[in-house]
């Protein structure tokens, strides 16, 4: 059984700190304005086994720290977060959402309709580029036909 609910920010560490750096000290993870995000959490059977972090400014929102349990990926867990944002992300009204995505992990975002950006870099030892999918484009208003 799988079910995703918001989650407290410190939830979020002891799976990032695993699945996406355990070879650095565990306060690496921490990000300065966690207590600012949306945080949400995926549980297998009860488990806690993926995480996510949503940052909103206006109507652009970032995710961050995707991150599945090393045992339990290529399950459709980070799938399932990723679909979960989507759709929290369209009810939030959302214009555009946006990551820094591993490269590594980039065709796993084009399977959602996220775009490679051109802005790419090097960081804590990893290729990312930004990648971004535009939601609730605003509809020109028409006049026709009044
Ligand atoms: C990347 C990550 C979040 C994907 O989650 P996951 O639960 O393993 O992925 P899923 O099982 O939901 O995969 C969904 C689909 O994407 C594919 N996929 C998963 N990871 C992929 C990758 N790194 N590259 C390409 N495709 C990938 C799967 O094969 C699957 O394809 P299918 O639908 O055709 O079968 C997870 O592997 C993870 O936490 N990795 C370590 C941390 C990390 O890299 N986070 C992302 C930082 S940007």
């Amino acid at each position: 059984m799988v079910q995703i609910e918001q989650i407290f920010p410190s939830l979020t560490w002891r799976i990032r700190h695993e699945a996406m750096y355990p070879d650095k000290p565990f306060d690496f993870v921490k990000l300065p304005d966690d207590f600012d995000g949306i945080h949400f959490g995926l549980y297998a059977d009860h488990i806690l086994t993926g995480v996510v972090s949503l940052f909103p400014k206006n109507d652009v929102y970032q995710f961050r720290k995707l991150a599945i349990l090393p045992h339990a990926q290529k399950q459709g867990y980070g799938a399932k977060l990723i679909e979960y944002l989507l759709d929290f992300c369209k009810i939030q009204k959302a214009t555009r959402l946006w990551c820094n995505a591993r490269v590594n992990a980039k065709e796993f975002y084009h399977k959602f309709g996220f775009i490679a950006t051109q802005d790419t870099f090097l960081k804590d030892g990893y290729d990312f580029v930004i990648m971004e999918i535009i939601l609730n484009k605003e509809e020109p208003t028409s006049s026709e036909g009044i």
